[in-house]
């Protein structure tokens, strides 16, 4: 059994199809059949090994589910974008009530469409009304977003399984902020994973990608024929760009999250000192019982800000000299995102920072730049305290 960076690199090295180190880019999308006429077998629609189109199968996506499943140890679908993976999710469970939370406003977006379309009753994850809970009946769908977007706080999984099914539901976890090995949600009861692999997963700001990590192969089946017809395969181009990006999964979640907790606890250990600085939300200053085996390999990168008024959140980010202010996450540069851009139903006092792989050193000196309003013995103190971190 080999371990997680070996994986990473060498996970789909028996589906490869050239002698090259890296697997090429393949751009067609139509494969010959073998000239032998024993050879033509049909049904192999979703046999890895097997070309034919490329909405149905190319090397690169067989190389990133081999490559996934190697290193999770689940049967893993790709596709297009988080999004589409959430599609195909709601297409494959098929659910008539949905228990959905706070989080990306996409999926609720794609609940709403379903409401809209065939009627889908949906009610709040953390409804505590048992009667509300009733519409829950078995086959259908609680979905739970951990760490939630864009605070980066924690939910207890184990919780919402029961709750799911306690009703006879599936739970599905989107675990997009924490990828591995940060957490893995079928330790604690998830049925079916999430992850937006535009993110961690592709780490370069270059790829949309989503992926379903499912328990079974029969699962996988069902969901690549629906993929075939669905037209959600992931691209040609960016399918070699994750495979490309899998090689240093490891490496960079680890220090992203690491850098993150460096920088999430200075900026709590002074927090007086930055008077806009209204609230910081992160798992790490959570205190709940269930974090600490939820979440063995560190916290997550990402985490949010509230500042005390929409002026200064709409200003912070023109201040700051390492963060782009952009949204997503996950990419090896950080990220600072006035959230009010892309999330309408946010408080427009907030702002998301996805920590990337620069010295966590120069992105707190940034961010104290940034926080600190005019006061050079302030800053001269908190520079010598940057100094001293450990990183
Ligand atoms: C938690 C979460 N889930 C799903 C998505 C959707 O992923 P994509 O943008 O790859 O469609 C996002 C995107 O930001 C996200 O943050």
């Amino acid at each position: 059994m080999s371990h997680f960076s070996t994986n990473s690199i060498h996970g789909g090295d028996h589906l490869k199809t050239t002698n090259d180190v890296i697997t090429p880019i393949h751009i067609t999308t139509t494969y010959a059949y073998s000239n032998n006429p024993e050879e033509l077998t049909p049904g192999e629609l979703t046999n890895p090994n097997v070309l034919i189109y490329s909405r149905e199968n190319h090397p690169n996506a067989a190389q990133i589910e081999a490559i996934v499943e190697s290193i999770t140890g689940y049967p893993t679908v790709v596709y297009n974008s988080g999004l589409g993976a959430f599609n195909a999710l709601m297409t494959h469970v098929n659910p008539k009530a949905l228990a959905i939370g706070d989080g990306y406003h996409g999926c609720q977006g794609i609940a709403d469409i379903w409401k809209r379309n065939f009627g889908l009753k949906q009610i709040h994850i953390d409804d505590d009304d048992d009667k509300a809970w009733e519409v829950i009946k078995p086959g259908d769908l609680v979905h739970l977003e951990t760490p939630l977007n864009p605070y980066g706080t924690y939910f207890d999984i184990t919780k919402y399984a029961k709750k799911a099914h306690d009703r006879g539901a599936l739970l599905s976890v989107d675990a997009t902020f924490a990828p591995p090995p940060l957490l893995d949600p079928f330790k604690f009861g998830a049925d079916i994973v999430l992850h937006s692999a535009t993110k961690f997963f592709g780490g370069h700001s270059d790829l949309l990608a989503g992926l379903l990590l499912i328990k079974s192969k029969d699962v996988k089946g069902q969901l690549l024929l629906d993929r075939l017809v669905l037209g959600s395969n992931i691209g040609n181009l960016e399918s070699s760009l994750l495979v490309r990006s899998l090689r240093t999964f490891e490496l960079r979640v680890a220090r992203q999250s690491r850098s993150a907790e460096t920088i999430i606890s200075f900026l709590n250990k002074h927090k007086s000192r930055f008077s806009h600085l209204e609230k910081i939300y992160h798992g790490s200053l959570q205190n709940d019982e269930f974090i600490n085996e939820q979440m063995p390999n560190g916290h997550t990168p990402v985490f949010s800000i509230e500042l005390q008024t929409i002026d200064q959140a709409k200003a912070l980010p023109s201040k700051l000299k390492l963060f782009h202010h952009a949204t997503s996450l996950g990419g090896a540069e950080s990220l600072i995102e006035w959230r009010a851009m892309s999330d309408n139903h946010i408080s427009k006092k907030l702002l998301r920072i996805s920590i990337g792989l620069e010295d966590p050193r120069d992105l707190v000196a940034d961010l104290v730049d940034g926080l600190l309003i005019n006061d050079s013995n302030e800053e001269n103190e908190l520079v010598e305290e940057i100094s001293k971190l450990i990183v």
